[in-house]
């Protein structure tokens, strides 16, 4: 089942998505979270109120060894909610992923520039991986390419994570990734709002209205 997740700590841009499209939860990072001015708890407890029970919540750690890691982990995963620990997919956190998901606790390996880092993230667990198409896009290089290449070792490998592409700065990214046939995707709020922003639909729903409001007034469809 596709997973579509929001990329802000922003309890209100959640709510407007919530409302009109099926949002499986919200990703954050901790330039996301600083940039909120708030702490992860306030930051749950408001998206909690917006999205309710079932919303799933990928946070992840700023601890920077292996041992800190996997504690911070530990003491994310504890938190009320269903919750995802992101971990960047280097080499000590590589190692921290091992031992956490020793402990079956939900993981999405993160900062994913290349499509061997993935794999061997995805080797040593992680249920999620976050490619970062427009920063690997911005070094000049391919970041579809690298969503593609990581899909194909996946599927050739027969491992079961699912690829979480993240970082967009338009539209095309995103239906690049999406023609993939990725299982999930996180979306910045700006992005998603472009996503519904094709400028002839309004004036087509405009022009039915003129249309049908000539011929039956006010009336409603089952009316006339
Ligand atoms: C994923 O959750 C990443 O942290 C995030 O999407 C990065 O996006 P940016 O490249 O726009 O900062």
């Amino acid at each position: 089942m596709f997973e579509l997740y929001l990329d802000t700590a922003d309890a209100k841009q959640v709510a407007r998505f919530n409302a009109c499209l099926p949002i499986k939860g919200i990703t954050t990072n901790p330039s996301i979270l600083a940039k909120s001015g708030k702490g992860l708890k306030q930051v749950l407890s408001e998206l909690d109120s917006v999205i309710g029970s079932g919303g799933r919540y990928h946070v992840q750690v700023v601890s920077q060894t292996v041992d800190n890691i996997v504690e911070e982990a530990k003491n994310i995963h504890k938190l009320p909610y269903d919750m995802v620990v992101k971990i960047p997919a280097t080499e000590v956190g590589l190692a921290a992923i091992k031992k956490i998901k020793a402990e079956k606790i939900t993981v999405l390996a993160t900062a994913i520039y290349s499509a061997q880092q993935g794999f061997l993230a995805a080797l040593c667990g992680a249920d999620y991986l976050a490619p970062y198409v427009n920063r690997i896009d911005a070094m000049g290089a391919n970041g579809n390419g690298v969503v593609a290449d990581l899909q194909l070792l996946l599927n050739q490998h027969h491992l079961e994570s699912k690829i979480l592409p993240a970082s967009f700065k338009n539209v095309q990214q995103v239906m690049d990734v999406l023609k993939l046939g990725v299982g999930a995707i996180t979306l910045p709020y700006d992005i998603a709002v472009q996503l519904f922003a094709h400028p002839s639909v309004q004036p087509a729903v405009d022009q039915f209205s003129h249309d049908w409001q000539e011929a039956f007034g006010s009336k409603l469809s089952f009316e006339s």
